[in-house]
């Protein structure tokens, strides 16, 4: 056997938006093996998006199952297992059946919008930025527990009766890794609950007044534990007795696997949507220019650990949506090829805001548009604009960022699917004048989440260890002159406003 599979190891799930997967790492965190199964994307109305949440967990099942078989290793050689999710997917289920009362909403979903703008009336969007660090968007996952609660028969009864229990999708797989109606722990971790606008940031404990003014009762709510101790054991299946020791929001745990230990340290993650992420140190930093301020990680009973963030909602989802909506490409890798084919985006820009418009600007009236065209545009064009979209809106997210923090951007880490994309990874060091620089192991979301368990159970000693593992295997510089990159940052941002006003 090779030297650098043998045991022991941790194994990380990571249930994201469009799929759940499980990577099995060693100590130098390297990927042993890895499974992976897509689950459906539910669309009941315009801005609307759900998932099965039995559909997830059965998925969750076989990708562990089919990760341990491929790795060739049994629970004995398996130290933890650490859990990262799509964040803000909201699930309230039956802790008596363990059946989910409703499809989890997704983040995506904008059903929301009015109850946000109805709970921002007279105050606005920023009535609870200084408690949570986020504004009233219905990205977030309170309003859409009180919108399953309003809108499920019956509901807030048997919730208020201690029945029903909410989560988002850390808390609905630990629950069921570690018993589920047997035993199962309802717990979340205080990066997962950063994204639920019921969390006091500063305190890390639910927030008696949001909870009133939102009418959630707290006996849903799931405890509040760090990022990185024992939650419980799994109790059946192929990890059966292994330790579930970390739990982090995927960017979170991007965060962490990208080792961003230090204040000022931030990456990037490509993946359906795109999150930018910088370490803010132990002090929650305030946004002035649309970030969210976030918890980045808590290690056991260490101080917390902040971050400032730039959310964008579709960038891998936009490929997605002209492979599957518009039949443009066969396959997402095309859309590189297809962009390759021509100089420029002839003029045309594509504004994605499929779900409203996220950071900087926060407007649930802003919809997709493709401003520019003329007769002389082609597909190949707009497969550019699709490319050029993900890295303007990186651009406009990193400006905030150095406003915010007055850290200007030397170089950013990158990681995620579509930094496999060439074109798109050197436009964006063209757009942001600065080099793009990826790691050996691009799946940093679950190496996060691995590296967290690790640290938990004593298989990693501290954190300079895991920084030792960083390996650079890809680095991109600028080749825009400047007169293009403002010409072209102008026109873009002309298009951004042609994409707000749609509702009412
Ligand atoms: O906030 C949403 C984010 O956590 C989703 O990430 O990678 O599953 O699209 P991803």
């Amino acid at each position: 056997t090779d030297a650098h599979t043998t045991g022991p190891f941790i194994a990380a799930i990571d249930q994201g938006t469009t799929s759940s997967r499980c990577i099995v790492f060693d100590k130098d965190g390297r990927i042993v093996a890895v499974d992976q199964k897509e689950h459906e994307q539910i669309f009941p109305k315009p801005g609307w998006v759900e998932h099965n949440a039995a559909e997830i967990w059965t998925n969750v099942q076989e990708v562990v199952a089919g990760a341990i078989a491929k790795a060739g290793i049994t629970p004995a050689d398996v130290k933890a297992i650490g859990i990262t999710n799509q964040r803000e997917t909201t699930l309230l289920w039956d802790k008596n059946t363990g059946e989910p009362v409703h499809n989890a909403i997704v983040w995506q979903d904008t059903r929301t919008d009015a109850l946000c703008r109805e709970l921002g009336r007279n105050v606005g969007q920023d009535r609870f930025r200084r408690e949570t660090g986020l504004p009233l968007a219905s990205y977030f996952a309170g309003p859409k527990v009180r919108w399953l609660l309003d809108n499920v028969e019956g509901l807030r009864e048997r919730a208020e009766a201690g029945d029903i229990l909410f989560g988002t999708m850390d808390s609905w797989v630990i629950w069921n890794l570690t018993g589920g109606t047997d035993g199962g722990v309802h717990v979340t971790d205080v990066t997962n609950a950063s994204r639920t606008l019921l969390m006091n940031l500063h305190e890390m404990r639910w927030d008696e007044k949001i909870l009133q003014s939102m009418d959630i009762p707290s006996a849903v709510l799931p405890e509040i534990r760090s990022s990185a101790e024992v939650y419980g054991v799994a109790k059946a299946g192929p990890l059966k007795g292994v330790p579930v020791a970390s739990a982090l929001g995927d960017q979170q745990a991007a965060l962490f696997g990208q080792t961003c230990f230090s204040q000022g340290e931030a990456k990037s993650t490509y993946g359906t949507g795109t999150f930018m992420l910088m370490n803010t140190g132990h002090t929650p930093v305030n946004s002035y220019n649309g970030l969210l301020t976030t918890v980045g990680y808590q290690i056991g009973d260490e101080r917390p650990v902040y971050a400032l963030e730039g959310s964008i909602a579709v960038t891998g989802a936009l490929v997605q949506w002209m492979r599957d909506q518009m039949g443009l490409i066969k396959s997402a890798a095309e859309i590189e090829t297809l962009a390759s084919s021509v100089e420029d985006n002839g003029g045309a820009y594509f504004v994605p805001a499929f779900s409203g418009l996220f950071a900087p600007y926060w407007r649930p009236d802003a919809r997709g548009v493709i401003a520019g065209l003329t007769r002389y545009v082609t597909k190949a064009h707009i497969a550019r604009a699709v490319l050029e979209a993900t890295a303007w809106q990186t651009r406009e997210i990193s400006d905030a960022m150095t406003k915010d923090s007055g850290v200007e951007l030397t170089a950013l880490k990158v990681d995620g699917g579509m930094t496999s994309n060439n074109l798109l990874m050197q436009t964006l060091s063209d757009f942001l004048d600065a080099p793009v620089v990826r790691p050996m192991v691009a799946e940093t979301t679950c190496l996060g989440a691995a590296y967290a368990a690790g640290l938990a159970v004593g298989f990693w000693s501290s954190t300079d260890e895991l920084r030792a593992n960083w390996r650079r295997a890809a680095e991109w510089t600028p080749r825009m002159d400047a007169a293009t990159r403002d010409r072209e940052y102008k026109s873009w941002l002309k298009a951004v406003q042609r994409s707000m006003g749609w509702l009412e």
